[in-house]
């Protein structure tokens, strides 16, 4: 079958997908790409939303053995912004015009982080009249604190699940009960119950990840009914066994940048309405990866607005970009690119997910 046909059905498969992730002529991938944009267009638009991402601290429980801030790593410096400090980043993010605040850290479980952020919420909200909208990115948690969280005005939350094949988790992670795919399985469903967007996404280019298993991993978000998503190449941090064990064996920077684009314009073409979030990893491997996975069919930006002073304390892999910017550098140089590609930018509006809004209509 050409690829053409392919690309014009109404409803891919599992085996077109597989069929479209294995073609590696450039012209063809080209084609993908187009389809992808297309399909972003009738579906959302020339629309690009953007989230103000922060950083809050790098204290975690947890080692995942492909991370930089993972709990055995001992060479960073443990940072922890405060309230105040939280508040006044997301009142540049809101004088800014972005519309919505993501917040990201380690992962905590405990009582003191449960009950700071909760707070921390609250002020977000008041600070800006209720209309910040806000995306968490805080790991596994209980029912209760997702709820506990939810009710104090977060609506959105980011809980990756790395990868949709449980034998590639298990290799990512430690094996013990506090790395276990299934809890994360768990923990995405209870989001669902308590009423967030939910968004979840995966690693790419990762050892011993087939073709077979990334088409899997978009079947897993149309499985998951998931509403926004957050993928991204696979980057080697030098303090991580990860990093260590597959230094000179991971897939080229081209391949993974490319694998990267493939999956932001299958997951488009497949899903149509989701958000898709073109991430700083793939600008990690490619100075023009955000940009280009707009052109793949991304549709949503974050760009970082954490504190300069902390920047280089949350360096999950080897090299992130944008630490030395400023956020206001970091901002300008996105508006001008998202421009160039020929999307707009869409200020004061939260941007949230057409799937989400459709289901709410049902
Ligand atoms: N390369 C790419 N992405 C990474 N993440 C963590 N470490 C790396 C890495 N070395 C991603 C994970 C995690 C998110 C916060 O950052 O997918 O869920
Ligand atoms: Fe912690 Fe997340 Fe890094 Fe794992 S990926 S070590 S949970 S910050």
């Amino acid at each position: 079958m050409d690829i053409e046909k392919i690309l014009n059905k109404k409803i891919l498969n599992r085996s077109d997908l597989i069929y479209l992730m294995k073609i590696r002529s450039a012209e063809d991938i080209e084609k993908i790409f187009k389809k992808a944009y297309e399909i972003k267009l009738k579906n959302i638009g020339n629309k690009v939303y953007y989230r103000g991402l922060i950083e809050i601290g790098n204290k975690c429980i947890k080692n995942c053995l492909y991370c930089g801030i993972r709990r055995d790593n001992k060479n960073i410096e443990i940072f922890e912004m405060t309230k105040k400090q939280i508040l006044k980043s997301a009142r540049w993010i809101y004088e800014n015009g972005f519309a919505s605040i993501a917040l990201q850290s380690g992962e905590r479980q405990d009582k003191e982080f449960v009950d700071f952020i909760e707070d921390v919420i609250v002020g977000i909200k008041k600070i800006s009249n209720n209309k910040l909208g806000i995306t968490l990115s805080l790991g596994e948690q209980t029912y209760e604190t997702y709820k506990k969280w939810f009710d104090a005005g977060a609506h959105r939350y980011l809980l990756r699940i790395e990868s949709s094949n449980k034998i590639i988790y298990n290799s990512l992670h430690p094996h013990d009960p506090l790395h276990n795919h299934n809890t994360r399985i768990e923990c995405l469903k209870d989001l669902r119950k308590v009423g967030y967007q939910v968004g979840t996404g995966v690693m790419i280019g990762l050892p011993g990840q087939t073709t077979e298993d990334l088409v899997d991993d978009i079947l897993f978000y149309e499985k998951m009914d998931i509403d926004m998503i957050g993928m991204g190449p696979y980057i080697l941090h030098d303090e991580t066994p990860m990093g260590k064990e597959f230094k000179e064996k991971v897939l080229s920077v081209d391949k993974r940048v490319e694998l990267g684009l493939k999956m932001i314009a299958l997951t488009r073409i497949y899903l149509k309405d989701v958000n898709i979030a073109a991430t700083t990893a793939l600008q990690g491997l490619d100075p023009m990866g955000r940009e280009k996975g707009l052109k793949a069919g991304a549709n949503i930006l974050m760009p970082t607005a954490t504190l300069e002073e902390h920047k280089s304390k949350y360096q999950l892999y080897n090299d992130k970009p944008g630490i030395f910017d400023s956020a206001i550098e970091s901002k300008e140089y996105l508006d001008k690119s998202v421009k160039n590609i020929g999307d707009e930018i869409i200020y004061n509006n939260w941007g949230d997910s057409p799937h989400f809004k459709k289901k709410c209509l049902k």
